[in-house]
This record gives C-alpha cells, sequence and structure tokens, in this order.
C-alpha cells in the first residue's frame, strides 16, 4: 500500500518519478505527490488528491526542475485522502520532506511531544510527525540528516518504507526500511528508490533488496548501507529478472484483461523446469530442502488473504483429497490474533502474490515463533515472504498490475497441484499411472484456457444482459465452491454489485430466500461426483425464477435445457477443473465492470499490496 519513488543522479528527476508512480499506481491512487530539489534551489513539493494523471496536470505548470527527487501515491491510513495529507510532508521548518509507506503507530505520542516544543501541524498524517521529529532532532543535536533520521527512528513504534531528503544536503537521498519494502536500482552515477521494481527496471536491472532495520544514505555516484543501529553492511546486489514488456498493457485496453489473456503463458511458466519433458515428473526444487519434513508432516496450515485464501482453500482439497495429509485454511489476519496452536512438525504454507502482505507476514512470525517449518508460495520475487520462509515455489506469473488478481490465482492453484501431486506420489498415495495422468492433465491446462478465452465474446455479450443487476450469487461444490468465491470476490472488487460466494447445498440454509426473477446466480455445475445434486440445486433456483448461468462440461446436454444460459467447460480431472472454471468468471466481471464504467484496474478503496493491517 502506498508507492514510493526516488531518484539521485545528474539527470532531471520529475519525469523519471511520474513515471515510476505510474507503474506503482496500483498501490494506491488517493492521491499523489513529489518533491524535487536540485543542487542551488529550495526543495519543491507538489501534491494532489486523485491519481497521478492529476499531479501531472497541476505540477507542469511549475518548476519541475531538479536532479534528487521523491514521489508517492497513497492509500490512505492516517487522514482522509486530500491536498493536505498527500505526500510528501515537510517538517515546519522546511529542513525535511519526507514520504511514507506504513503506520506509525506511536504517532500521537509523538506529536504529543512535538507539540509540547512547538511544533505546530499542518495534516492529520503520521508522516509529518516523522518529519517533524526528524527536524527536531537535527536542529536540536545539531547532527547529519543521517543520524537525525536514524535517532527519530529509534523512537518510532511501527511499520516504514521512508524515502527522505533534507534541504541542506542536496546530493543526498535516504530511504529506510522496516515492515514496508523498497528496493534500490543501482545506475551509472545514479540511484533510483522504489516500493517495487516495476519503475526501475527500465532504468536498470541491478537491485538492491533493503531489509527490515536496513537504511541507505545515497549520493549520487555512492551508496553507503547500513543497518538503523549504524552497522555498515556490504549491499547484495541482484539482476531483476523482468522485462519493460511484463509491465506494459501492450494494447490490450487494461491489465486485467491483458493477465487474464496471459494465463496459458503464466501457466506455462510456472511449469517451466518443474515438469519434465516426457511430462513424468514433478519437482520443484525450492522445495528440496524440506521435503522430508512435507512428507512426515502430521498437518499443514495454509495462510493467505483475499484471492490469494481462495487459492489456499483449493490447495486444501487437493492436498487432502491426493497427499491424504490434513490441511487447516486461515486468513493471516485471524491466525495471527487467535492464539492458535501451532506444532514444531506442522508446515505452514503461505501463499501471497506480493510477498508483502503486513497480516501474512505477521502471521509467518507467529508459526516460526513456534518452530513450523514455514513455506511461501510468492509471485514477486525478492519480496518479504520468500525471504523471511524457510523455503517456496515462486508462481513465476509475472508482474501483476490489475489491482484484482487473476493470473496470480491460477498460478498459485497450479504450485499447489503440482505439491498435492509430487507429495501423493511420495506418500505412495495414488499409482504411478494416476499420477502420470494428473500430471499431463495439468500440463493441458494452458491449451484448455485458450480454448475458453476464445469465446470472450459470449462473456461480453452475458455482461450486457447483467449488468445492471444490483446482487449476484455463485454457487459451487467441492473445488468448484472456493471458485464461487473467488468469482464472487472478483465481481464485487471491480464492479461494486453485491455478490456472495456459497456452497451450494448450502443455498437452501438462507440464500434461496434471496432468489427472485432479479437475481442472477452462477452455478459451476460439472460433471463431476456431485453433479446430480447441483442439477437439483438449479432446479430449486428455477422453481423460484432465478436467472441461472452455468458453468457446465462441454457437451452437457440435461443443465442446457434448464438454465437461461451455459457455458461449456473442456472436460478435465475434478482436481484440476478450478483452473479452469475461473476463466469465465473473471472475463464476466471484467466485462460487466467495464461496461458499468467502473475504474477495472484500480478499482475504489483497493490497493494491491496490503502492507498495513
Ligand atoms: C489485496 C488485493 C487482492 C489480494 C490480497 C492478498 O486485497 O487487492 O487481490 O488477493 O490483497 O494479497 P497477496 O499479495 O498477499 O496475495
Amino acid at each position: 500500500m502506498c508507492g514510493i519513488v526516488g531518484y539521485i543522479g545528474n539527470r532531471e528527476a520529475y519525469p523519471i518519478l511520474v513515471n515510476g508512480l505510474k507503474r506503482l499506481e496500483y498501490r494506491g491512487y488517493d492521491s499523489a505527490g513529489i518533491s524535487l530539489l536540485g543542487k542551488d534551489q529550495a526543495a519543491s513539493i507538489y501534491k494532489k488528491k486523485g491519481k497521478v494523471a492529476d499531479l501531472e496536470a497541476y505540477a507542469k505548470t511549475h518548476d519541475i526542475s531538479g536532479d534528487i527527487g521523491i514521489g508517492h501515491t497513497r492509500w490512505a491510513t492516517h487522514g482522509e485522502p486530500n491536498d493536505i495529507n498527500a505526500h510528501p510532508h515537510a517538517s515546519e521548518n522546511g529542513h525535511f520532506i519526507v514520504i511514507h509507506n506504513g503506520i506509525i503507530e506511536n504517532y500521537s505520542h509523538l506529536k504529543k511531544k512535538l507539540e509540547d516544543r512547538d511544533y505546530t501541524f499542518k495534516s492529520e498524517t503520521d508522516t509529518e510527525v516523522l518529519a517533524n521529529l526528524m527536524e527536531y532532532i537535527y536542529l536540536k543535536g545539531r547532527v547529519s540528516a543521517e543520524i537525525a533520521v536514524r535517532l527519530a527512528l529509534h523512537k518510532v513504534i511501527g511499520a516504514y518504507g521512508l524515502a527522505i531528503i533534507c534541504r541542506e544536503e542536496p546530493d543526498t537521498l535516504i530511504a529506510a526500511r522496516r515492515g514496508s519494502p523498497l528496493v534500490i536500482g543501482v545506475g551509472e552515477n545514479e540511484y533510483f528508490l522504489a516500493s517495487d521494481a516495476t519503475p526501475i527496471v527500465e532504468h536498470t536491472k541491478s537491485v538492491i533488496y533493503l531489509n527490515d532495520n536496513e537504511m541507505a544514505v545515497l549520493g549520487r555516484d555512492k551508496m553507503l548501507l547500513k543497518t538503523l543501529n549504524n552497522d555498515q553492511l556490504t549491499p547484495k546486489v541482484q539482476k531483476l529478472d523482468m522485462e519493460i514488456g511484463d509491465i506494459e498493457k501492450n494494447g490490450y485496453p487494461h491489465f486485467m484483461l491483458k493477465e487474464i489473456f496471459e494465463q496459458p503463458r503464466s501457466i506455462k511458466d510456472t511449469f517451466r523446469g518443474r515438469i519434465s519433458q516426457e511430462m513424468t515428473e514433478i519437482s520443484l526444487g525450492g522445495l528440496h530442502t524440506v521435503m522430508p519434513d512435507l512428507e512426515k508432516a502430521r498437518r499443514i496450515i495454509i495462510l493467505g488473504c483475499g484471492t490469494s485464501w481462495h487459492a489456499g482453500l483449493i490447495g486444501e482439497y487437493l492436498i487432502e483429497d491426493l497427499a491424504r495429509v490434513p490441511v487447516e485454511v486461515e486468513y493471516a489476519s485471524e491466525f495471527r490474533y487467535r492464539n492458535p496452536i501451532i506444532h514444531k512438525d506442522d508446515i505452514v504454507i503461505t501463499i501471497s502474490q506480493s510477498g508483502e502482505t503486513a497480516d501474512s507476514l505477521a502471521a509467518i512470525q507467529l508459526a516460526k515463533e513456534a518452530g513450523a517449518t514455514v513455506l511461501g508460495i510468492c509471485n514477486v520475487v525478492g519480496s518479504s515472504i520468500p525471504r523471511e520462509t524457510d523455503a517456496g515455489v515462486y508462481t513465476h506469473a509475472g508482474p501483476e498490475i490489475g489491482v484484482a488478481s487473476t493470473k496470480a490465482f491460477t498460478t498459485q492453484v497450479t504450485v499447489l497441484a503440482m505439491m498435492a501431486i509430487m507429495l501423493s506420489k511420495k506418500k505412495g498415495n495414488i499409482t504411478s499411472s494416476h499420477y502420470q495422468n494428473l500430471v499431463a492433465e495439468l500440463s493441458d491446462i494452458p491449451k484448455k484456457i485458450d480454448n475458453i478465452l476464445a469465446y470472450n465474446d459470449e462473456f461480453l455479450k452475458l455482461a450486457r444482459l447483467y449488468k445492471d443487476a444490483t446482487n449476484f450469487l455463485y454457487l459451487g461444490r467441492g473445488y468448484s465452491f472456493p471458485v464461487a468465491l473467488e468469482g464472487a470476490l472478483k465481481l464485487k472488487e471491480i464492479s461494486y454489485i453485491h455478490a456472495e460466494g456459497y456452497p451450494a447445498a448450502e443455498m437452501k440454509h438462507g440464500p434461496i430466500a434471496l432468489i427472485d426473477e432479479n437475481m442472477p446466480v452462477v452455478v459451476i455445475a460439472l460433471q463431476d461426483k456431485s453433479y446430480d445434486k447441483i442439477v437439483s440445486n438449479i432446479q430449486e433456483i428455477k422453481a423460484r425464477k432465478g436467472k441461472v448461468i452455468a458453468l457446465v462440461t462441454q457437451g452437457d446436454t440435461t443443465i442446457r435445457e434448464m438454465a437461461d444460459h451455459v457455458m461449456g467447460i473442456p472436460p478435465t480431472p475434478e482436481t484440476l477443473a478450478s483452473l479452469l472454471t475461473v476463466i469465465p468468471l473473471q472475463l464476466l466481471s471484467y466485462h460487466i465492470a467495464v461496461l458499468r464504467g467502473c475504474s477495472v484496474d484500480q478499482p475504489r478503496n483497493l490497493a494491491k499490496s496490503v502492507t498495513v493491517e
């Protein structure tokens, strides 16, 4: 949440910052701001409520020169989104200019102490408190900006990713991290700073990931990396495995549509190097060291938030079904606060696209303290969760920019399917022919997704019919139940239509009361072991005049007779069907949101990377 960019070098900072903010806008978009500083100039600050485009329109009539700068795109925590609360925040006498991602928990205590020393505040933000605290220490102690920042951070409780400039030190940009991600890009006599690598990749592929409790003091041609206790560190420069094309729309009107259509490719990337050429073996290199623990695990606990939690539910069905290991799936936010029982021989798997979700990170800490082996399934390489876990698997979906998760979900489920199939073989739970059949079927999934995507126009037609509905119900059984939850989540996230996902059999315990001729009900009704039951559910809906949109196995004629609309899904084993059934639901939500004029890639109030609790 909140995107940070920074630049120090010999180029004009403004275009670098504004392009960077556009890349990071998925992290928050209720206001944006920049501050620029040159060798012989006073620092300028421009900030605006709204999107980066609003900031750009405002800034272009002002002086935007300067070769040091910081920029921010905000997801409000303290104070409503407006021009005043937008970042950057300057200290009272203008010595420090600060942007911040995170939450300073003891800000009211610090604010009171500063007010007692005659400091006044313009905004309601915790960040302005930080700027004033740094300035107070700087002036009172007559210390350098670096020392003032470090001493101030010792007084702070909370989470932060910070970019700081000091008016008197126009050759220095300071960054500090605890809990919120920061990456430094290393160029030729220039450095870039960002919340993730997407603003950096077009300038350099050499990056340094800042760890918690570290700060970097960046000059034009030198950098110092230190702990917040002032111990000097040797920077570890890594190469970015990302291309600029990965983070552009490439002709699609929205990132979400691009990412939906990328799924056949992203799932292949998830397989790459992990399924043998003869399609007989699965090998997940990232789990080799923990394989013995996995094989003897008494229980697996899967944690995640949002869409990643839905992937976790499918993981539960897969692992219990195939590998016969008991699995519990929990929201990371609930797990961490409810005093859960964690055994040393438990395996905890945390699923996260961003690898930065604050609740998931905190839950990992709890599991580690209890002695469990903690694994990660993440997309963003180098993010915090892969670094905090004992082992894990990257999904390799490539950057996901649309706030509503699509390809991250299907690649997470792909990894979970590979884990379940691999574990079931190691534990001797499936025959080798069943194993080989599942591996071959998994390899066929991208082709089958292509087959569904070819019907995109049909989903648009359907969207035209239902775009004005005020409620939607999504039903499924077994593996299709988490898909129903995910379909409902997609719709509410981007089109603001109320939607609920339910196990189909539970409909009669409540939601059936809502069904009338105005209620579209999406039913996932494949020819699997609960087919007859779900056919009955469809009849129950039709008896109450509900509108049924059914996802059926291609060739199904029974449901075609009853439902208002049917969409055919290529036949596939029940265990893998969620990778297919979710695609029509993504497309339906997408088209409904576009037709309703919603901001598809940046839905209101949401952010992609939720680094606050
Ligand atoms: C936010 C995003 C969701 C995502 C969830 C968990 O709410 O909008 O799309 O599923 O966070 O994020 P993670 O990065 O941990 O998967």
